[in-house]
Protein backbone atom coordinates (compact mmCIF):
# COMPACT_ATOMS: atom_id res chain seq x y z
CA UNK A 1 0.00 0.00 0.00
CA UNK A 2 1.15 3.59 -1.17
CA UNK A 3 1.18 5.97 2.06
CA UNK A 4 -1.49 8.55 0.50
CA UNK A 5 -4.75 9.16 1.78
CA UNK A 6 -6.58 7.82 -1.09
CA UNK A 7 -4.65 4.81 -1.32
CA UNK A 8 -4.98 3.93 2.69
CA UNK A 9 -9.07 4.43 2.10
CA UNK A 10 -9.09 2.16 -0.95
CA UNK A 11 -7.21 -0.27 0.97
CA UNK A 12 -9.50 -0.37 4.02
CA UNK A 13 -12.86 -0.31 2.06
CA UNK A 14 -11.23 -3.09 -0.55
CA UNK A 15 -10.55 -5.17 2.63
CA UNK A 16 -12.97 -4.32 5.39
CA UNK A 17 -9.68 -4.52 7.55
CA UNK A 18 -10.77 -2.24 9.87
CA UNK A 19 -12.51 -1.55 13.55
CA UNK A 20 -13.49 2.02 13.30
CA UNK A 21 -12.12 5.25 12.05
CA UNK A 22 -12.92 8.65 14.05
CA UNK A 23 -12.70 11.43 12.08
CA UNK A 24 -12.26 14.60 13.93
CA UNK A 25 -10.99 18.41 13.92
CA UNK A 26 -13.78 18.66 11.14
CA UNK A 27 -12.88 22.36 9.24
CA UNK A 28 -16.88 22.77 9.78
CA UNK A 29 -17.43 23.97 13.27
CA UNK A 30 -20.83 22.98 13.34
CA UNK A 31 -19.50 19.11 12.94
CA UNK A 32 -17.59 17.52 15.68
CA UNK A 33 -16.44 14.26 14.62
CA UNK A 34 -17.43 10.81 12.26
CA UNK A 35 -17.14 7.37 13.27
CA UNK A 36 -17.27 4.87 10.40
CA UNK A 37 -17.39 1.10 11.11
CA UNK A 38 -18.06 -1.75 9.01
CA UNK A 39 -21.18 -4.11 9.31
CA UNK A 40 -23.33 -6.77 6.29
CA UNK A 41 -27.01 -6.48 5.85
CA UNK A 42 -28.57 -9.41 3.39
CA UNK A 43 -24.74 -10.94 2.94
CA UNK A 44 -23.64 -7.70 1.63
CA UNK A 45 -21.07 -5.56 3.16
CA UNK A 46 -21.45 -1.67 4.11
CA UNK A 47 -19.85 0.62 5.92
CA UNK A 48 -21.58 3.08 8.06
CA UNK A 49 -20.70 6.95 8.75
CA UNK A 50 -22.00 8.37 12.07
CA UNK A 51 -21.67 12.04 11.77
CA UNK A 52 -21.62 13.95 15.49
CA UNK A 53 -23.35 17.46 15.04
CA UNK A 54 -23.25 20.30 17.96
CA UNK A 55 -26.89 20.46 18.13
CA UNK A 56 -26.43 17.09 19.59
CA UNK A 57 -27.12 15.07 16.57
CA UNK A 58 -26.02 11.96 15.42
CA UNK A 59 -26.48 11.16 11.71
CA UNK A 60 -26.05 7.87 9.88
CA UNK A 61 -24.98 6.78 6.26
CA UNK A 62 -24.82 3.36 5.15
CA UNK A 63 -22.49 2.79 1.87
CA UNK A 64 -21.24 0.29 -0.07
CA UNK A 65 -17.85 -1.00 0.40
CA UNK A 66 -17.29 0.52 -2.94
CA UNK A 67 -18.75 3.68 -2.41
CA UNK A 68 -17.16 4.34 0.74
CA UNK A 69 -13.77 4.67 -0.68
CA UNK A 70 -14.27 7.79 -2.80
CA UNK A 71 -16.24 9.50 0.66
CA UNK A 72 -13.65 8.19 2.94
CA UNK A 73 -11.23 9.85 1.20
CA UNK A 74 -12.82 13.11 0.46
CA UNK A 75 -13.17 13.40 4.14
CA UNK A 76 -9.89 12.70 5.57
CA UNK A 77 -8.51 14.85 2.46
CA UNK A 78 -10.53 18.30 2.91
CA UNK A 79 -13.53 17.91 4.92
CA UNK A 80 -11.45 16.48 8.69
CA UNK A 81 -7.84 17.39 10.08
CA UNK A 82 -7.51 14.14 11.94
CA UNK A 83 -8.32 10.51 10.84
CA UNK A 84 -7.37 7.67 13.38
CA UNK A 85 -7.44 4.18 11.52
CA UNK A 86 -7.97 0.90 14.13
CA UNK A 87 -6.86 -1.83 12.51
CA UNK A 88 -6.42 -5.77 13.87
CA UNK A 89 -2.87 -4.85 12.27
CA UNK A 90 -1.86 -1.95 13.52
CA UNK A 91 -3.25 1.89 13.47
CA UNK A 92 -3.05 4.93 11.13
CA UNK A 93 -3.08 8.28 11.93
CA UNK A 94 -3.45 11.34 9.79
CA UNK A 95 -3.43 14.76 10.84
CA UNK A 96 -2.79 18.18 8.64
CA UNK A 97 -0.85 21.04 10.93
CA UNK A 98 -2.39 24.44 11.25
CA UNK A 99 -0.08 25.22 8.34
CA UNK A 100 -1.87 22.69 6.69
CA UNK A 101 0.67 20.33 6.22
CA UNK A 102 -0.13 16.38 5.95
CA UNK A 103 1.71 13.79 8.45
CA UNK A 104 0.70 9.90 7.74
CA UNK A 105 1.81 8.42 10.56
CA UNK A 106 0.66 4.57 9.14
CA UNK A 107 1.65 1.60 11.52
CA UNK A 108 -0.72 -1.03 9.46
CA UNK A 109 0.88 -4.25 8.44
CA UNK A 110 -0.01 -5.24 4.86
CA UNK A 111 2.81 -7.40 5.55
CA UNK A 112 0.39 -8.99 7.35
CA UNK A 113 -3.04 -10.84 5.62
CA UNK A 114 -5.62 -8.33 6.17
CA UNK A 115 -8.02 -9.14 8.57
CA UNK A 116 -11.18 -8.43 7.76
CA UNK A 117 -13.95 -7.84 9.98
CA UNK A 118 -16.47 -11.03 10.62
CA UNK A 119 -19.34 -8.72 9.91
CA UNK A 120 -22.85 -10.15 10.84
CA UNK A 121 -25.86 -7.43 10.41
CA UNK A 122 -24.97 -5.69 13.87
CA UNK A 123 -25.08 -8.47 16.14
CA UNK A 124 -20.95 -9.29 14.81
CA UNK A 125 -18.98 -10.67 17.56
CA UNK A 126 -17.91 -8.27 19.99
CA UNK A 127 -14.25 -7.13 19.72
CA UNK A 128 -13.17 -5.36 22.97
CA UNK A 129 -10.51 -2.84 23.00
CA UNK A 130 -8.97 -5.09 26.61
CA UNK A 131 -8.27 -8.61 25.10
CA UNK A 132 -6.89 -10.23 27.84
CA UNK A 133 -6.69 -13.74 25.59
CA UNK A 134 -4.04 -11.29 23.32
CA UNK A 135 -2.65 -8.70 25.58
CA UNK A 136 -0.51 -9.27 28.28
CA UNK A 137 -0.84 -5.68 29.99
CA UNK A 138 -4.25 -5.87 29.70
CA UNK A 139 -4.44 -9.72 31.61
CA UNK A 140 -1.91 -8.43 33.75
CA UNK A 141 -4.34 -5.75 35.38
CA UNK A 142 -7.50 -7.60 34.81
CA UNK A 143 -6.29 -10.25 36.75
CA UNK A 144 -4.94 -8.11 39.36
CA UNK A 145 -8.31 -6.54 40.05
CA UNK A 146 -9.83 -9.84 40.00
CA UNK A 147 -11.90 -9.81 36.82
CA UNK A 148 -10.01 -12.49 35.35
CA UNK A 149 -8.62 -16.07 36.70
CA UNK A 150 -5.03 -16.54 35.85
CA UNK A 151 -5.33 -17.82 32.69
CA UNK A 152 -6.98 -14.83 31.31
CA UNK A 153 -10.99 -15.53 31.29
CA UNK A 154 -13.41 -13.68 32.37
CA UNK A 155 -14.63 -14.65 36.25
CA UNK A 156 -18.54 -14.77 35.07
CA UNK A 157 -19.73 -12.94 38.18
CA UNK A 158 -16.90 -10.10 36.60
CA UNK A 159 -18.61 -9.95 32.87
CA UNK A 160 -20.79 -6.70 33.96
CA UNK A 161 -17.89 -4.81 35.28
CA UNK A 162 -15.46 -5.78 32.04
CA UNK A 163 -18.03 -5.05 29.60
CA UNK A 164 -18.68 -1.67 31.47
CA UNK A 165 -14.71 -0.76 31.35
CA UNK A 166 -14.48 -1.96 27.45
CA UNK A 167 -17.63 0.23 26.78
CA UNK A 168 -15.61 3.36 29.02
CA UNK A 169 -12.88 2.91 26.58
CA UNK A 170 -14.98 2.62 23.35
CA UNK A 171 -16.21 6.36 24.35
CA UNK A 172 -13.06 7.54 25.56
CA UNK A 173 -11.95 6.26 21.46
CA UNK A 174 -14.41 8.06 20.31
CA UNK A 175 -12.76 11.41 21.59
CA UNK A 176 -9.43 10.03 21.11
CA UNK A 177 -8.69 12.88 17.82
CA UNK A 178 -9.99 15.57 19.54
CA UNK A 179 -7.43 14.96 22.40
CA UNK A 180 -3.64 16.77 22.03
CA UNK A 181 -1.93 14.92 19.00
CA UNK A 182 1.47 14.62 20.77
CA UNK A 183 2.97 15.71 24.29
CA UNK A 184 1.63 13.92 27.69
CA UNK A 185 -1.58 13.41 27.82
CA UNK A 186 -2.92 14.72 31.17
CA UNK A 187 -6.41 12.62 33.05
CA UNK A 188 -7.56 12.73 36.56
CA UNK A 189 -10.52 9.97 37.85
CA UNK A 190 -12.05 11.91 40.47
CA UNK A 191 -14.50 9.66 42.86
CA UNK A 192 -11.85 6.68 41.66
CA UNK A 193 -12.85 4.38 44.15
CA UNK A 194 -11.16 0.79 43.21
CA UNK A 195 -10.09 2.29 40.13
CA UNK A 196 -10.77 -0.68 37.69
CA UNK A 197 -11.36 2.51 34.90
CA UNK A 198 -8.43 4.19 35.67
CA UNK A 199 -6.22 1.44 35.38
CA UNK A 200 -7.76 0.71 32.17
CA UNK A 201 -7.55 3.90 30.58
CA UNK A 202 -4.19 4.35 31.66
CA UNK A 203 -3.18 1.39 29.82
CA UNK A 204 -5.43 2.37 26.80
CA UNK A 205 -3.41 5.45 25.97
CA UNK A 206 -0.10 3.85 26.95
CA UNK A 207 -0.25 0.57 25.61
CA UNK A 208 -2.91 0.46 23.15
CA UNK A 209 -2.37 4.39 22.20
CA UNK A 210 1.25 4.32 22.49
CA UNK A 211 1.44 7.51 23.87
CA UNK A 212 3.05 8.95 27.41
CA UNK A 213 0.36 10.02 30.12
CA UNK A 214 0.03 11.67 33.50
CA UNK A 215 -2.85 10.11 35.34
CA UNK A 216 -3.80 10.95 38.91
CA UNK A 217 -7.33 9.41 40.59
CA UNK A 218 -8.53 10.73 43.64
CA UNK A 219 -11.58 9.43 46.35
CA UNK A 220 -12.11 9.64 49.87
CA UNK A 221 -11.13 6.17 51.31
CA UNK A 222 -7.69 5.62 52.71
CA UNK A 223 -7.81 1.58 52.14
CA UNK A 224 -8.76 1.74 48.80
CA UNK A 225 -6.28 4.40 47.40
CA UNK A 226 -3.46 2.86 49.01
CA UNK A 227 -4.72 -0.36 47.25
CA UNK A 228 -4.81 1.75 44.51
CA UNK A 229 -1.10 3.42 44.68
CA UNK A 230 0.13 -0.73 45.53
CA UNK A 231 -1.36 -1.91 42.53
CA UNK A 232 -0.15 0.52 39.99
CA UNK A 233 3.29 0.27 41.32
CA UNK A 234 3.22 -3.58 41.17
CA UNK A 235 2.07 -3.32 37.23
CA UNK A 236 4.84 -0.72 36.60
CA UNK A 237 2.47 1.98 35.51
CA UNK A 238 4.90 4.31 36.71
CA UNK A 239 2.86 7.56 35.85
CA UNK A 240 -0.26 6.56 37.62
CA UNK A 241 -0.54 7.75 41.15
CA UNK A 242 -3.51 8.29 43.83
CA UNK A 243 -4.53 10.22 46.54
CA UNK A 244 -6.78 10.45 49.54
CA UNK A 245 -9.45 13.42 50.07
CA UNK A 246 -12.27 15.29 49.34
CA UNK A 247 -12.62 15.93 45.48
CA UNK A 248 -13.79 19.39 46.91
CA UNK A 249 -10.62 20.54 48.16
CA UNK A 250 -8.44 18.98 45.66
CA UNK A 251 -6.37 21.30 43.64
CA UNK A 252 -3.96 20.43 40.25
CA UNK A 253 -0.12 20.60 40.59
CA UNK A 254 0.34 24.93 39.78
CA UNK A 255 0.39 25.33 35.81
CA UNK A 256 -1.28 21.75 34.84
CA UNK A 257 -4.06 21.66 33.00
CA UNK A 258 -6.11 18.14 32.19
CA UNK A 259 -7.13 17.24 29.07
CA UNK A 260 -9.64 14.29 30.68
CA UNK A 261 -11.42 14.40 33.46
CA UNK A 262 -13.16 11.41 33.86
CA UNK A 263 -15.58 9.61 36.78
CA UNK A 264 -17.52 6.77 36.87
CA UNK A 265 -20.93 6.57 38.98
CA UNK A 266 -19.61 9.64 41.91
CA UNK A 267 -22.66 9.55 43.81
CA UNK A 268 -25.31 12.04 43.99
CA UNK A 269 -23.25 15.87 44.34
CA UNK A 270 -20.06 14.42 43.75
CA UNK A 271 -20.76 14.05 40.17
CA UNK A 272 -21.47 17.93 40.09
CA UNK A 273 -18.45 18.68 42.27
CA UNK A 274 -16.79 16.37 39.42
CA UNK A 275 -18.11 18.88 36.74
CA UNK A 276 -17.07 21.96 38.64
CA UNK A 277 -13.66 21.12 39.04
CA UNK A 278 -13.51 20.02 35.35
CA UNK A 279 -14.49 23.45 34.26
CA UNK A 280 -12.65 25.17 37.15
CA UNK A 281 -9.50 23.49 36.30
CA UNK A 282 -10.01 24.12 32.07
CA UNK A 283 -10.10 20.35 31.31
CA UNK A 284 -10.39 19.80 27.53
CA UNK A 285 -13.20 16.71 27.99
CA UNK A 286 -15.01 15.27 30.30
CA UNK A 287 -16.37 11.88 30.21
CA UNK A 288 -19.10 11.87 33.23
CA UNK A 289 -21.33 9.37 34.41
CA UNK A 290 -23.44 10.18 37.23
CA UNK A 291 -24.76 7.47 40.25
CA UNK A 292 -27.80 8.18 42.35
CA UNK A 293 -29.89 11.40 42.12
CA UNK A 294 -30.97 12.37 45.92
CA UNK A 295 -30.69 16.11 45.47
CA UNK A 296 -32.93 17.30 43.16
CA UNK A 297 -35.22 14.39 44.22
CA UNK A 298 -35.77 15.77 48.11
CA UNK A 299 -35.42 19.28 47.04
CA UNK A 300 -37.95 19.36 43.69
CA UNK A 301 -41.40 21.02 44.93
CA UNK A 302 -43.34 21.90 42.08
CA UNK A 303 -46.76 22.72 41.95
CA UNK A 304 -47.23 21.97 37.81
CA UNK A 305 -45.25 18.47 38.46
CA UNK A 306 -47.18 17.68 41.32
CA UNK A 307 -48.97 15.22 38.79
CA UNK A 308 -45.91 13.57 38.51
CA UNK A 309 -43.82 13.63 41.77
CA UNK A 310 -47.06 11.87 43.48
CA UNK A 311 -45.60 8.96 42.42
CA UNK A 312 -42.06 8.32 43.99
CA UNK A 313 -41.08 6.28 41.18
CA UNK A 314 -41.79 8.61 38.32
CA UNK A 315 -40.48 11.48 40.49
CA UNK A 316 -36.63 9.72 41.04
CA UNK A 317 -37.14 9.33 37.09
CA UNK A 318 -38.15 13.07 36.50
CA UNK A 319 -35.40 14.21 39.40
CA UNK A 320 -32.84 12.12 37.21
CA UNK A 321 -33.74 13.80 34.47
CA UNK A 322 -33.73 17.22 35.33
CA UNK A 323 -30.67 17.02 36.98
CA UNK A 324 -28.79 15.25 34.27
CA UNK A 325 -30.51 17.82 32.30
CA UNK A 326 -29.72 20.90 34.36
CA UNK A 327 -26.28 19.51 34.12
CA UNK A 328 -25.57 19.90 30.67
CA UNK A 329 -27.08 23.24 29.98
CA UNK A 330 -24.43 23.79 33.03
CA UNK A 331 -21.80 22.67 31.38
CA UNK A 332 -22.58 24.47 27.92
CA UNK A 333 -22.41 27.81 29.54
CA UNK A 334 -19.18 26.97 30.70
CA UNK A 335 -18.47 26.61 27.27
CA UNK A 336 -18.33 22.66 26.50
CA UNK A 337 -20.38 21.08 23.63
CA UNK A 338 -22.09 18.30 25.72
CA UNK A 339 -24.09 15.28 24.70
CA UNK A 340 -25.62 12.31 26.26
CA UNK A 341 -25.58 8.58 25.61
CA UNK A 342 -25.81 5.04 27.23
CA UNK A 343 -22.85 3.75 28.69
CA UNK A 344 -24.43 -0.13 28.75
CA UNK A 345 -27.52 -2.52 28.58
CA UNK A 346 -29.84 -0.35 31.15
CA UNK A 347 -30.79 -3.73 31.96
CA UNK A 348 -26.80 -4.42 33.58
CA UNK A 349 -27.03 -1.09 35.34
CA UNK A 350 -29.97 1.62 36.01
CA UNK A 351 -27.19 4.12 36.49
CA UNK A 352 -26.33 4.45 32.83
CA UNK A 353 -25.95 7.98 31.47
CA UNK A 354 -22.54 9.12 29.99
CA UNK A 355 -22.11 12.95 29.94
CA UNK A 356 -19.51 14.04 27.40
CA UNK A 357 -18.11 17.66 27.30
CA UNK A 358 -15.78 18.63 24.88
CA UNK A 359 -14.61 22.08 25.47
CA UNK A 360 -14.87 24.17 22.99
CA UNK A 361 -12.16 26.23 20.71
CA UNK A 362 -14.35 29.19 20.74
CA UNK A 363 -16.31 30.86 23.76
CA UNK A 364 -19.81 30.93 23.55
CA UNK A 365 -20.60 34.71 22.84
CA UNK A 366 -22.92 36.21 26.16
CA UNK A 367 -26.24 36.19 24.24
CA UNK A 368 -25.99 32.63 23.97
CA UNK A 369 -24.90 32.31 27.52
CA UNK A 370 -27.39 34.52 28.77
CA UNK A 371 -29.90 32.36 26.70
CA UNK A 372 -28.68 29.25 28.12
CA UNK A 373 -29.10 30.83 32.08
CA UNK A 374 -32.45 31.94 31.14
CA UNK A 375 -33.81 28.54 30.31
CA UNK A 376 -31.74 27.11 33.26
CA UNK A 377 -33.26 29.42 35.11
CA UNK A 378 -36.48 28.44 33.80
CA UNK A 379 -36.47 25.17 34.44
CA UNK A 380 -35.60 25.88 37.95
CA UNK A 381 -38.18 27.59 38.43
CA UNK A 382 -40.37 24.50 36.79
CA UNK A 383 -39.20 21.57 39.18
CA UNK A 384 -39.25 24.04 42.33
CA UNK A 385 -35.32 24.29 43.49
CA UNK A 386 -32.13 25.13 42.35
CA UNK A 387 -29.64 22.11 41.60
CA UNK A 388 -25.47 22.47 43.57
CA UNK A 389 -24.21 23.74 40.09
CA UNK A 390 -26.94 26.31 39.47
CA UNK A 391 -26.16 27.84 43.14
CA UNK A 392 -22.11 27.54 42.62
CA UNK A 393 -23.11 29.94 39.79
CA UNK A 394 -24.50 32.50 41.29
C1 LIG B 1 -19.85 4.22 43.56
S1 LIG B 1 -18.17 4.48 43.87
C2 LIG B 1 -17.50 4.47 42.25
C3 LIG B 1 -16.02 4.14 42.23
C4 LIG B 1 -15.38 3.97 40.87
N1 LIG B 1 -15.37 5.19 40.10
C5 LIG B 1 -16.05 2.85 40.11
O1 LIG B 1 -16.87 3.13 39.23
O2 LIG B 1 -15.79 1.68 40.40
C6 LIG B 1 -18.13 6.17 44.33
C7 LIG B 1 -16.81 6.60 44.94
O3 LIG B 1 -16.85 8.02 45.12
C8 LIG B 1 -16.10 8.33 46.27
N2 LIG B 1 -16.50 9.70 46.70
C9 LIG B 1 -17.75 10.16 46.97
N3 LIG B 1 -17.71 11.47 47.31
C10 LIG B 1 -16.42 11.84 47.22
C11 LIG B 1 -15.73 13.07 47.43
N4 LIG B 1 -16.39 14.18 47.81
N5 LIG B 1 -14.40 13.11 47.27
C12 LIG B 1 -13.71 11.99 46.90
N6 LIG B 1 -14.31 10.79 46.67
C13 LIG B 1 -15.64 10.72 46.85
C14 LIG B 1 -16.46 7.23 47.23
O4 LIG B 1 -15.48 7.08 48.25
C15 LIG B 1 -16.54 6.02 46.31
O5 LIG B 1 -15.32 5.31 46.26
Amino acid sequence: MENSIRSIMEYLCETLAFEKITFSKCRDNHILRASVTPFARRGEAYIQIETFTDDGKALHRNLTAKEAAEVLCEMAERQYKQTNVRTQNGDCEIRFSKKEQCSILNRIKTTAAPTPQTLTAHNKKKQYLLDPATDDGARAFLFHLGITDEGGRILDKKRPKYRQINRFLELVDDIYGTLPGDGTIVIYDLCCGKSYLTFAVYHYFTAIKGRTVKMHGVDLKPDVIAYCNETASALGMMSLSFSCGDINAYEPPAGEIPDLVLSLHACDIATDIVLKNAVRFGAKAVLSTPCCHHEVFHAMNSEPLAFINRHSMLSQKLADAATDALRCLWLEMHDYDVQTMELIDPEETPKNMMIRALKRKKARSSAEKEALQVQYDAACTLIGCVPYLGRENK
